[in-house]
Protein backbone atom coordinates (compact mmCIF):
# COMPACT_ATOMS: atom_id res chain seq x y z
CA UNK A 1 0.00 0.00 0.00
CA UNK A 2 1.06 3.69 -0.89
CA UNK A 3 0.02 7.25 -0.33
CA UNK A 4 0.55 10.00 -3.00
CA UNK A 5 1.37 13.20 -2.45
CA UNK A 6 1.62 15.88 -4.57
CA UNK A 7 3.67 18.79 -3.61
CA UNK A 8 4.05 21.79 -6.65
CA UNK A 9 2.95 19.15 -9.55
CA UNK A 10 5.26 16.82 -8.32
CA UNK A 11 4.40 13.31 -7.55
CA UNK A 12 5.78 11.46 -4.67
CA UNK A 13 4.76 7.91 -2.98
CA UNK A 14 5.58 7.25 0.51
CA UNK A 15 4.93 3.28 1.77
CA UNK A 16 2.29 2.81 4.25
CA UNK A 17 3.20 0.22 6.65
CA UNK A 18 0.89 -1.98 8.68
CA UNK A 19 1.21 -3.31 12.28
CA UNK A 20 -0.12 -6.05 13.70
CA UNK A 21 -3.07 -3.97 15.21
CA UNK A 22 -4.08 -0.09 15.14
CA UNK A 23 -3.73 2.73 12.84
CA UNK A 24 -1.71 2.31 9.50
CA UNK A 25 1.28 4.22 9.51
CA UNK A 26 2.67 6.61 6.84
CA UNK A 27 6.23 6.11 6.19
CA UNK A 28 7.91 9.58 5.91
CA UNK A 29 11.46 8.66 6.35
CA UNK A 30 12.58 10.66 3.46
CA UNK A 31 9.79 13.15 2.93
CA UNK A 32 12.79 16.07 3.71
CA UNK A 33 15.52 14.35 1.34
CA UNK A 34 12.64 14.60 -1.39
CA UNK A 35 10.92 17.78 -1.13
CA UNK A 36 13.47 20.02 1.17
CA UNK A 37 10.27 20.15 3.86
CA UNK A 38 9.69 18.88 7.15
CA UNK A 39 5.87 17.84 8.52
CA UNK A 40 4.75 19.73 11.65
CA UNK A 41 3.14 17.81 14.72
CA UNK A 42 3.42 19.35 18.26
CA UNK A 43 2.86 17.29 20.70
CA UNK A 44 3.62 14.54 18.12
CA UNK A 45 -0.29 14.10 17.85
CA UNK A 46 -0.22 12.05 14.34
CA UNK A 47 3.03 10.60 14.84
CA UNK A 48 4.89 7.42 15.52
CA UNK A 49 8.16 7.46 16.50
CA UNK A 50 9.02 3.62 16.85
CA UNK A 51 7.72 0.15 16.22
CA UNK A 52 7.18 -1.55 19.10
CA UNK A 53 5.98 -5.11 20.18
CA UNK A 54 5.85 -3.93 24.18
CA UNK A 55 2.05 -2.62 24.76
CA UNK A 56 -1.24 -2.02 22.39
CA UNK A 57 -3.35 0.42 23.22
CA UNK A 58 -6.40 0.88 21.27
CA UNK A 59 -7.81 4.71 22.28
CA UNK A 60 -11.23 4.43 20.72
CA UNK A 61 -12.30 0.98 22.31
CA UNK A 62 -10.19 1.61 25.60
CA UNK A 63 -8.44 -1.39 25.08
CA UNK A 64 -4.62 -1.75 27.09
CA UNK A 65 -2.43 -5.08 26.37
CA UNK A 66 1.37 -5.69 27.73
CA UNK A 67 2.72 -8.22 25.19
CA UNK A 68 -0.61 -9.22 23.93
CA UNK A 69 -2.32 -10.23 27.64
CA UNK A 70 -5.50 -7.70 28.52
CA UNK A 71 -4.71 -5.56 31.16
CA UNK A 72 -7.95 -6.99 32.83
CA UNK A 73 -6.50 -10.13 33.08
CA UNK A 74 -3.13 -9.23 34.29
CA UNK A 75 -4.48 -7.26 37.45
CA UNK A 76 -6.92 -10.11 38.13
CA UNK A 77 -4.96 -13.36 38.41
CA UNK A 78 -1.15 -12.13 38.51
CA UNK A 79 1.26 -10.75 40.63
CA UNK A 80 2.88 -7.21 39.90
CA UNK A 81 6.65 -8.97 39.53
CA UNK A 82 5.11 -11.85 37.29
CA UNK A 83 4.05 -8.40 35.16
CA UNK A 84 7.66 -7.39 35.26
CA UNK A 85 8.78 -10.51 33.84
CA UNK A 86 6.00 -10.69 30.84
CA UNK A 87 7.29 -7.21 30.01
CA UNK A 88 10.81 -8.10 30.26
CA UNK A 89 10.76 -11.63 28.63
CA UNK A 90 7.71 -11.51 26.20
CA UNK A 91 6.11 -14.41 28.36
CA UNK A 92 4.85 -14.92 31.21
CA UNK A 93 7.37 -16.88 33.77
CA UNK A 94 6.77 -20.85 34.89
CA UNK A 95 6.54 -21.33 38.72
CA UNK A 96 10.01 -21.38 38.67
CA UNK A 97 10.88 -18.29 36.61
CA UNK A 98 8.88 -16.96 38.95
CA UNK A 99 10.26 -17.59 42.32
CA UNK A 100 13.50 -16.81 40.77
CA UNK A 101 12.63 -13.22 39.72
CA UNK A 102 11.12 -12.61 43.04
CA UNK A 103 14.05 -13.66 44.61
CA UNK A 104 16.46 -11.80 42.56
CA UNK A 105 14.37 -8.71 43.33
CA UNK A 106 14.33 -8.87 46.93
CA UNK A 107 18.17 -9.45 46.50
CA UNK A 108 18.53 -6.48 44.65
CA UNK A 109 16.57 -3.93 46.60
CA UNK A 110 19.07 -2.80 48.96
CA UNK A 111 21.46 0.67 48.86
CA UNK A 112 24.41 0.85 49.15
CA UNK A 113 25.76 3.11 51.83
CA UNK A 114 26.99 5.75 49.93
CA UNK A 115 23.97 6.26 48.37
CA UNK A 116 21.57 6.08 51.23
CA UNK A 117 23.87 9.29 52.70
CA UNK A 118 22.87 11.41 49.88
CA UNK A 119 19.24 11.69 51.76
CA UNK A 120 20.70 13.16 54.62
CA UNK A 121 21.82 16.25 52.29
CA UNK A 122 18.10 16.74 51.14
CA UNK A 123 16.26 19.32 53.40
CA UNK A 124 13.02 17.80 54.90
CA UNK A 125 10.82 19.79 53.06
CA UNK A 126 11.93 18.37 49.37
CA UNK A 127 9.65 16.92 46.99
CA UNK A 128 9.84 12.88 46.47
CA UNK A 129 9.90 13.18 43.78
CA UNK A 130 13.20 15.53 43.30
CA UNK A 131 14.61 12.72 45.63
CA UNK A 132 13.96 9.67 43.65
CA UNK A 133 15.13 11.65 40.48
CA UNK A 134 18.06 12.68 42.19
CA UNK A 135 19.11 8.85 43.75
CA UNK A 136 18.46 7.23 40.57
CA UNK A 137 20.44 9.83 38.28
CA UNK A 138 23.66 9.05 41.28
CA UNK A 139 22.15 5.16 40.95
CA UNK A 140 24.42 5.76 37.60
CA UNK A 141 27.36 6.60 39.26
CA UNK A 142 27.64 3.51 41.78
CA UNK A 143 26.77 1.49 38.70
CA UNK A 144 29.00 2.49 35.92
CA UNK A 145 28.92 -0.54 33.87
CA UNK A 146 28.87 -0.15 30.43
CA UNK A 147 26.59 -2.63 28.94
CA UNK A 148 26.95 -5.22 26.63
CA UNK A 149 23.61 -5.35 24.62
CA UNK A 150 24.34 -8.45 23.19
CA UNK A 151 24.44 -9.73 26.21
CA UNK A 152 21.06 -10.68 27.42
CA UNK A 153 22.35 -11.30 30.99
CA UNK A 154 23.67 -7.97 31.81
CA UNK A 155 20.22 -6.20 30.48
CA UNK A 156 18.91 -8.61 32.83
CA UNK A 157 21.39 -7.44 35.73
CA UNK A 158 20.69 -3.89 34.84
CA UNK A 159 16.83 -4.24 35.05
CA UNK A 160 16.51 -6.20 37.83
CA UNK A 161 18.88 -3.94 39.99
CA UNK A 162 16.91 -0.73 39.10
CA UNK A 163 12.88 -2.32 39.58
CA UNK A 164 14.20 -3.67 42.95
CA UNK A 165 16.34 -0.59 44.01
CA UNK A 166 12.76 1.84 42.97
CA UNK A 167 10.76 1.15 46.08
CA UNK A 168 13.34 1.34 48.52
CA UNK A 169 14.28 4.75 47.61
CA UNK A 170 11.06 5.91 47.06
CA UNK A 171 10.39 4.94 50.39
CA UNK A 172 13.97 6.52 51.88
CA UNK A 173 12.33 9.69 50.52
CA UNK A 174 8.91 9.16 52.51
CA UNK A 175 11.06 8.68 55.52
CA UNK A 176 13.45 11.71 55.34
CA UNK A 177 10.46 13.68 54.65
CA UNK A 178 9.18 12.64 58.11
CA UNK A 179 12.98 12.93 59.41
CA UNK A 180 13.27 9.24 60.60
CA UNK A 181 15.60 7.11 60.32
CA UNK A 182 15.28 5.10 57.00
CA UNK A 183 14.49 1.06 56.99
CA UNK A 184 16.31 -1.05 54.85
CA UNK A 185 14.60 -4.11 52.55
CA UNK A 186 13.68 -7.30 54.50
CA UNK A 187 15.01 -10.34 52.11
CA UNK A 188 11.27 -12.23 53.56
CA UNK A 189 9.04 -9.76 51.82
CA UNK A 190 7.70 -9.76 48.24
CA UNK A 191 8.54 -6.40 46.53
CA UNK A 192 4.89 -4.82 47.07
CA UNK A 193 4.93 -5.93 51.08
CA UNK A 194 8.29 -4.77 51.12
CA UNK A 195 7.28 -1.06 49.95
CA UNK A 196 4.89 -1.12 52.59
CA UNK A 197 7.17 -2.33 55.44
CA UNK A 198 9.82 -0.08 54.74
CA UNK A 199 7.17 2.96 54.75
CA UNK A 200 5.48 1.81 57.92
CA UNK A 201 7.95 -0.04 60.31
CA UNK A 202 9.89 1.29 62.74
CA UNK A 203 13.66 1.15 63.17
CA UNK A 204 14.38 -2.07 64.29
CA UNK A 205 11.67 -3.81 62.04
CA UNK A 206 9.19 -3.23 64.64
CA UNK A 207 5.37 -2.29 64.07
CA UNK A 208 3.50 -0.05 65.86
CA UNK A 209 1.96 -1.65 68.44
CA UNK A 210 -2.43 0.04 69.04
CA UNK A 211 -3.52 0.12 72.72
CA UNK A 212 -5.49 -2.74 74.12
CA UNK A 213 -4.24 -4.88 70.86
CA UNK A 214 -2.66 -7.72 71.23
CA UNK A 215 -1.09 -8.44 68.00
CA UNK A 216 1.16 -5.44 66.26
CA UNK A 217 -0.23 -3.85 63.58
CA UNK A 218 1.20 -5.21 60.03
CA UNK A 219 0.79 -5.17 56.46
CA UNK A 220 -2.74 -6.61 55.34
CA UNK A 221 -2.82 -8.85 52.76
CA UNK A 222 -5.62 -7.29 50.86
CA UNK A 223 -3.46 -4.16 50.88
CA UNK A 224 -0.35 -5.55 49.47
CA UNK A 225 -3.10 -7.04 46.70
CA UNK A 226 -4.36 -3.45 46.13
CA UNK A 227 -0.89 -2.01 45.84
CA UNK A 228 0.09 -4.85 43.39
CA UNK A 229 -2.81 -4.32 41.35
CA UNK A 230 -2.03 -0.31 40.91
CA UNK A 231 1.48 -1.29 40.25
CA UNK A 232 0.28 -3.52 37.29
CA UNK A 233 -1.69 -0.84 35.89
CA UNK A 234 0.64 1.43 35.38
CA UNK A 235 3.68 -0.31 34.53
CA UNK A 236 3.60 0.65 31.17
CA UNK A 237 2.00 2.43 28.52
CA UNK A 238 3.24 2.42 24.97
CA UNK A 239 4.99 6.11 23.79
CA UNK A 240 3.85 8.73 26.50
CA UNK A 241 5.59 11.77 27.49
CA UNK A 242 8.42 9.65 30.14
CA UNK A 243 8.90 6.45 27.94
CA UNK A 244 9.61 9.38 24.81
CA UNK A 245 11.99 10.78 27.06
CA UNK A 246 13.40 7.89 28.07
CA UNK A 247 14.14 6.77 24.59
CA UNK A 248 14.96 10.27 23.66
CA UNK A 249 17.61 10.32 26.31
CA UNK A 250 18.71 6.37 25.38
CA UNK A 251 19.04 7.39 21.80
CA UNK A 252 22.39 9.59 22.78
CA UNK A 253 23.70 6.56 24.67
CA UNK A 254 23.52 7.82 28.26
CA UNK A 255 23.67 5.42 30.99
CA UNK A 256 20.22 3.43 31.11
CA UNK A 257 19.81 4.72 34.72
CA UNK A 258 20.43 8.33 33.44
CA UNK A 259 17.45 7.67 31.17
CA UNK A 260 15.39 6.25 33.59
CA UNK A 261 16.35 9.55 35.82
CA UNK A 262 14.99 11.97 33.08
CA UNK A 263 11.72 9.62 32.69
CA UNK A 264 11.10 10.47 36.19
CA UNK A 265 11.30 14.03 35.72
CA UNK A 266 9.16 13.82 32.68
CA UNK A 267 6.49 12.12 34.95
CA UNK A 268 6.09 14.65 37.85
CA UNK A 269 4.37 17.07 35.86
CA UNK A 270 0.75 17.14 36.52
CA UNK A 271 -0.50 16.67 32.40
CA UNK A 272 1.30 13.34 33.10
CA UNK A 273 1.60 11.61 36.45
CA UNK A 274 1.81 14.48 38.64
CA UNK A 275 -1.67 14.58 38.01
CA UNK A 276 -2.54 11.75 40.90
CA UNK A 277 -1.18 14.23 43.74
CA UNK A 278 -3.34 17.04 41.68
CA UNK A 279 -6.57 14.95 42.15
CA UNK A 280 -6.61 14.52 45.55
CA UNK A 281 -5.56 18.21 46.40
CA UNK A 282 -8.37 19.34 43.81
CA UNK A 283 -11.08 16.92 45.79
CA UNK A 284 -9.51 18.23 48.75
CA UNK A 285 -10.07 21.97 47.55
CA UNK A 286 -13.36 21.46 46.48
CA UNK A 287 -14.01 20.29 49.80
CA UNK A 288 -17.79 19.50 49.80
CA UNK A 289 -20.41 18.11 46.99
CA UNK A 290 -21.66 21.61 46.84
CA UNK A 291 -18.72 23.23 45.24
CA UNK A 292 -18.81 20.51 43.08
CA UNK A 293 -20.86 22.65 40.40
CA UNK A 294 -19.10 25.66 40.45
CA UNK A 295 -15.69 24.18 40.08
CA UNK A 296 -17.20 21.84 36.75
CA UNK A 297 -18.10 25.61 35.16
CA UNK A 298 -14.67 26.36 36.18
CA UNK A 299 -13.08 23.37 34.08
CA UNK A 300 -15.62 24.92 30.94
CA UNK A 301 -14.29 27.77 30.91
CA UNK A 302 -12.11 28.34 27.75
CA UNK A 303 -10.91 31.74 30.13
CA UNK A 304 -9.53 30.02 33.02
CA UNK A 305 -6.59 27.74 32.88
CA UNK A 306 -8.65 25.28 35.27
CA UNK A 307 -8.64 21.99 34.33
CA UNK A 308 -10.29 18.85 35.99
CA UNK A 309 -7.59 16.58 37.48
CA UNK A 310 -7.78 12.90 36.20
CA UNK A 311 -10.18 13.84 33.15
CA UNK A 312 -9.04 13.24 29.67
CA UNK A 313 -6.33 11.64 27.44
CA UNK A 314 -3.88 11.83 24.78
CA UNK A 315 -4.88 8.28 23.37
CA UNK A 316 -8.26 7.05 25.36
CA UNK A 317 -11.61 8.61 23.66
CA UNK A 318 -13.19 6.09 25.69
CA UNK A 319 -13.00 5.47 28.94
CA UNK A 320 -9.32 4.44 30.50
CA UNK A 321 -9.71 0.92 31.05
CA UNK A 322 -6.93 1.26 33.96
CA UNK A 323 -9.24 3.62 35.32
CA UNK A 324 -12.44 1.06 34.89
CA UNK A 325 -10.19 -1.16 37.06
CA UNK A 326 -9.54 0.84 39.98
CA UNK A 327 -13.11 1.64 40.18
CA UNK A 328 -13.99 -1.68 40.54
CA UNK A 329 -11.59 -1.78 43.64
CA UNK A 330 -12.64 1.42 44.92
CA UNK A 331 -15.84 0.11 45.36
CA UNK A 332 -14.73 -3.55 46.49
CA UNK A 333 -12.27 -1.69 48.99
CA UNK A 334 -14.82 1.01 50.57
CA UNK A 335 -15.10 -0.46 53.46
CA UNK A 336 -12.73 -2.71 54.64
CA UNK A 337 -10.17 -0.10 53.76
CA UNK A 338 -12.51 2.31 54.76
CA UNK A 339 -11.75 4.86 52.17
CA UNK A 340 -12.18 8.75 52.70
CA UNK A 341 -16.21 8.68 52.63
CA UNK A 342 -16.12 12.67 51.93
CA UNK A 343 -13.59 12.08 48.83
CA UNK A 344 -15.70 9.42 47.43
CA UNK A 345 -18.76 11.55 47.37
CA UNK A 346 -17.28 14.60 45.54
CA UNK A 347 -15.53 12.37 43.26
CA UNK A 348 -18.63 10.32 42.31
CA UNK A 349 -20.28 13.79 41.73
CA UNK A 350 -17.41 14.86 39.97
CA UNK A 351 -17.91 11.79 37.39
CA UNK A 352 -21.48 11.69 37.38
CA UNK A 353 -21.75 15.37 35.96
CA UNK A 354 -18.88 14.84 33.94
CA UNK A 355 -20.13 11.70 31.90
CA UNK A 356 -23.40 13.69 31.38
CA UNK A 357 -22.16 17.15 30.45
CA UNK A 358 -22.52 18.50 27.10
CA UNK A 359 -18.86 19.78 27.33
CA UNK A 360 -16.92 16.38 28.28
CA UNK A 361 -19.08 14.40 26.15
CA UNK A 362 -17.91 16.28 23.12
CA UNK A 363 -14.29 16.43 24.26
CA UNK A 364 -14.34 12.89 25.11
CA UNK A 365 -13.00 13.70 28.51
CA UNK A 366 -13.66 10.78 30.85
CA UNK A 367 -11.94 9.86 34.13
CA UNK A 368 -8.78 8.32 33.76
CA UNK A 369 -6.31 5.85 35.76
CA UNK A 370 -5.53 9.14 38.56
CA UNK A 371 -8.69 9.88 39.37
CA UNK A 372 -9.10 6.81 41.27
CA UNK A 373 -5.90 5.90 42.14
CA UNK A 374 -5.35 8.47 44.93
CA UNK A 375 -8.50 7.75 46.95
CA UNK A 376 -6.79 3.73 47.61
CA UNK A 377 -3.42 5.49 48.01
CA UNK A 378 -4.89 7.59 50.75
CA UNK A 379 -6.40 4.86 52.52
CA UNK A 380 -3.00 2.59 52.59
CA UNK A 381 -1.56 5.72 54.60
CA UNK A 382 0.75 7.46 51.28
CA UNK A 383 0.61 10.91 51.48
CA UNK A 384 -0.18 12.43 49.07
CA UNK A 385 3.24 13.79 47.62
CA UNK A 386 4.62 10.40 47.33
CA UNK A 387 1.52 9.05 44.61
CA UNK A 388 3.91 10.12 41.73
CA UNK A 389 6.43 7.97 43.29
CA UNK A 390 4.37 4.70 43.23
CA UNK A 391 3.37 5.18 39.83
CA UNK A 392 6.99 5.37 39.19
CA UNK A 393 7.58 1.84 40.95
CA UNK A 394 5.30 0.67 38.76
CA UNK A 395 6.21 2.13 35.44
CA UNK A 396 10.23 1.34 35.97
CA UNK A 397 9.79 -1.89 34.48
CA UNK A 398 8.12 -0.11 31.15
CA UNK A 399 11.00 2.36 30.87
CA UNK A 400 13.88 -0.28 31.03
CA UNK A 401 12.03 -2.62 28.23
CA UNK A 402 11.18 0.43 26.12
CA UNK A 403 15.04 1.30 26.52
CA UNK A 404 16.33 -2.35 25.56
CA UNK A 405 13.88 -2.17 22.84
CA UNK A 406 15.58 0.89 21.31
CA UNK A 407 18.63 0.00 22.11
CA UNK A 408 18.49 -3.60 19.91
CA UNK A 409 16.89 -1.69 17.29
CA UNK A 410 18.74 -1.61 14.56
CA UNK A 411 16.65 1.18 12.36
CA UNK A 412 17.04 3.63 15.73
CA UNK A 413 18.58 6.80 15.41
CA UNK A 414 19.13 10.24 18.01
CA UNK A 415 15.99 11.68 18.55
CA UNK A 416 16.40 14.65 16.79
CA UNK A 417 13.44 16.98 15.49
CA UNK A 418 13.24 20.12 13.55
CA UNK A 419 11.33 23.21 13.79
CA UNK A 420 9.42 25.79 11.89
CA UNK A 421 11.60 28.73 12.50
CA UNK A 422 9.65 31.94 13.10
CA UNK A 423 12.34 34.11 14.58
CA UNK A 424 14.55 37.26 13.34
N1 LIG B 1 -10.58 19.49 32.13
C1 LIG B 1 -11.22 20.36 31.31
N2 LIG B 1 -11.03 20.42 29.98
C2 LIG B 1 -10.13 19.56 29.43
C3 LIG B 1 -9.44 18.62 30.22
C4 LIG B 1 -9.70 18.60 31.61
N3 LIG B 1 -9.06 17.73 32.39
N4 LIG B 1 -8.62 17.89 29.42
C5 LIG B 1 -8.79 18.37 28.18
N5 LIG B 1 -9.71 19.37 28.17
C6 LIG B 1 -10.22 20.09 27.00
C7 LIG B 1 -9.20 21.12 26.51
O1 LIG B 1 -9.39 22.37 27.12
C8 LIG B 1 -9.50 21.13 25.03
O2 LIG B 1 -10.68 21.87 24.83
P1 LIG B 1 -10.85 22.80 23.48
O3 LIG B 1 -10.87 21.80 22.35
O4 LIG B 1 -12.11 23.54 23.67
O5 LIG B 1 -9.62 23.68 23.44
C9 LIG B 1 -9.84 19.67 24.71
O6 LIG B 1 -10.35 19.14 25.94
C10 LIG B 1 -8.65 18.83 24.24
O7 LIG B 1 -7.60 18.96 25.21
P2 LIG B 1 -6.05 18.90 24.88
O8 LIG B 1 -5.31 19.57 25.98
O9 LIG B 1 -5.83 19.40 23.48
O10 LIG B 1 -5.81 17.33 24.89
P3 LIG B 1 -4.41 16.59 25.02
O11 LIG B 1 -4.60 15.26 24.39
O12 LIG B 1 -3.32 17.43 24.47
O13 LIG B 1 -4.18 16.47 26.59
C11 LIG B 1 -4.25 15.68 28.84
C12 LIG B 1 -4.41 15.32 27.35
C13 LIG B 1 -4.24 14.38 29.66
C14 LIG B 1 -2.90 16.38 29.05
C15 LIG B 1 -5.42 16.60 29.27
O14 LIG B 1 -6.65 15.92 29.09
C16 LIG B 1 -5.28 17.06 30.73
O15 LIG B 1 -4.61 18.05 30.99
N6 LIG B 1 -5.94 16.35 31.70
C17 LIG B 1 -5.79 16.65 33.12
C18 LIG B 1 -4.48 16.06 33.65
C19 LIG B 1 -4.55 14.56 33.81
O16 LIG B 1 -5.50 14.02 34.35
N7 LIG B 1 -3.47 13.88 33.35
C20 LIG B 1 -3.31 12.43 33.54
C21 LIG B 1 -3.34 11.67 32.25
S1 LIG B 1 -3.49 9.90 32.53
C22 LIG B 1 -1.99 9.44 33.31
C23 LIG B 1 -0.90 9.32 32.34
O17 LIG B 1 -0.85 8.32 31.62
O18 LIG B 1 -0.08 10.25 32.27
Amino acid sequence: MKAVIEIDGKRLEYPILEGTRGPKVLDIRTFYKDTGMFTYDPGFTSTASCSSDITFINGEQGELRYRGYPIEELAKSHRYSDVCYLLLNSKLPSKEESDEFDNELRHRAFIDEGLRKLFDAFPRTAHPMAMLSSAVSALSAFYFDHLDISEDESFQEMSARIIAKIPTLAAFAYRRGLGIPIIQPDIDRYFTENFLYMMRAYPGGKFHREVGKKAPTTIRDIEVKALDTIFTLHADHEQNASTTTVRTVASTGAHPYAAISAGINALWGRAHGGANESVIAQLEMIGDIKNVDSFIKRAKDPNDSFRLMGFGHRVYKNFDPRAKILKGLQDQLKDELNLDSRLLEIANRIEEIALSDEYFIKRNLYPNIDFYSGVILTALGIPKNLFTAIFVIGRTVGWVTQWMELKKDPKAKIARPRQLYIGK
